[in-house]
């Protein structure tokens, strides 16, 4: 078995269904708080299927995560766990400061008991995989060189800040205790299974449903998109075949302005699913004000990754923008369950889950 943790939300939830999309693959111990942004709808397609078994939990859960390490013996952990949403940091950073920082503590604590129990053999195998962000290493200018491996961590937002703080504890972990850890650093995903509070899935649906497509500040900020499915098997590889203690800066070398984001996610749109007035669904841009602190640019070099492992993308922005906009045509019922929070309900109906129903429309009012 592996254990993953936060395999409910968006990367995560890609990578469980990835993974387990291979017949030959290792089982997987799912851990997931099922906070707004973790949605079991995701792992529909693993209900019968006997090597997922998901575990409703917190990675802070000391108890728990020591009871699931003892029972299913993971040979590795890969930690996707966290708050993951700048916005929502800014707004209240708590969350952010005891999933990010204490939970992966308490998390590494747990898998570091648990692994100096282990036997030589299994001891010697034994991974860590840490999976965090390319903001920990701050915003650059136009001109500078994208972030290597060797760029100091500078990280500005409450997010950042708490993962920058993660990344330290586990880099950490490993020069004090010798634990057997990987760090990879990526750039913004895009894809499948994305909540509708990140831009890329809330154009989207704010572009079909006929709302105003929020561009913060200028839209000339760029960021280094990739495709989630790419970051998944980046995962793999560095999980298999990665040096212990280093990180990897993963990405695809897919630098965009926000505002050609959108305006590419429009015109594809327009050819998929013309708006009834034939007019583009471009005409919805509308500029608002800007994110406090907002980082200029993100931009991955991911010389290391590819040299040092031999690990390739195998979409450009272009291929993988299309496949994520004709997977959101396509999944009505999923969009449907998270913008309603109905499948909390059906959670709470089916396993008396006592979840919090998020309504998206108070929180974001830009968003419905
Ligand atoms: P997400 O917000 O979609 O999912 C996070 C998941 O973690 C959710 O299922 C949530 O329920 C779960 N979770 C939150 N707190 C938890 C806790 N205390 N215990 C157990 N589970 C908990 O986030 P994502 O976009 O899938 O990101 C996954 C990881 O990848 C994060 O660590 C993030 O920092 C990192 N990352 C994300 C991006 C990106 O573009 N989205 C890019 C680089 C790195
Ligand atoms: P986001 O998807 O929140 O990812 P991150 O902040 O982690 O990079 O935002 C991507 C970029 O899009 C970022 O520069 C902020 C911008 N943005 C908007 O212009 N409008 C929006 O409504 C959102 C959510 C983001």
């Amino acid at each position: 078995m592996i254990l993953v943790t936060g395999g409910a939300g968006f990367i995560g939830g890609n990578f469980v269904l990835d993974w387990l999309a291979n017949p030959g693959a290792e089982g997987i111990v799912n851990v997931d708080k099922l906070t707004y942004a973790g949605n079991l709808a995701t792992l529909d397609s693993l209900k019968k299927d006997a090597r997922h078994v998901f575990v409703h939990g917190d990675i802070g859960d000391r108890e728990l995560i020591a009871k699931l390490l003892k029972e299913y013996k993971p040979r590795a952990i890969v930690n996707f766990a966290a708050e993951s949403h700048v916005d929502r940091s800014i707004h209240g950073p708590a969350e952010f400061i005891q999933t990010n920082i204490v939970g992966s503590f308490n998390l590494l604590e747990c898998a570091r008991e648990y692994w100096n129990g282990l036997e030589a053999g299994a001891k010697e195998q034994f991974r860590f995989h840490h999976v965090s962000t390319d903001e920990v290493y701050g915003s650059l200018s136009m001109t500078d060189p994208a972030f290597t491996e060797t760029n100091p961590y500078e990280p500005n937002s409450p997010y950042s800040a708490s993962k920058a703080a993660s990344d330290h504890l586990v880099r950490a972990w490993f020069h004090t205790y010798g634990f057997p850890v990987v760090t990879t650093n990526c750039s913004n995903n895009y894809g499948p299974y994305h909540f509708p509070e990140k831009l890329i899935p809330l154009v989207i649906l704010n572009a079909l449903n006929n709302k105003p497509l929020p561009i913060y500040g200028d839209g000339q900020q760029i960021r280094d998109w990739l495709y989630v499915g790419d970051h998944c098997s980046a995962i793999r590889e560095v999980l298999a075949k990665g040096k212990l203690g280093e990180t990897y800066n993963i990405g695809g070398w897919n630098e965009k302005a926000n505002i050609d984001v959108v305006k590419t996610i429009c015109q594809i749109l327009d050819e998929l699913k013309p708006r009834s007035d034939s007019k583009s669904y471009a005409e919805q841009i509308t500029f608002v004000k800007d994110r406090p602190g907002h980082d200029r640019r993100y931009a991955i070099d991911a010389s290391k990754v590819e040299r040092d492992l031999g690990w390739r993308p195998a979409e450009t922005f272009d291929t993988g923008i299309r496949k994520t906009i004709q997977w959101y045509l396509d999944n009505p019922a999923w969009i449907e369950g998270v913008v309603s929070g109905s499948y909390r309900d059906w959670l709470q109906k089916q396993y008396n889950w006592n979840l919090k129903t998020v309504n998206l429309s108070n929180e974001y009012p830009h968003l419905w």
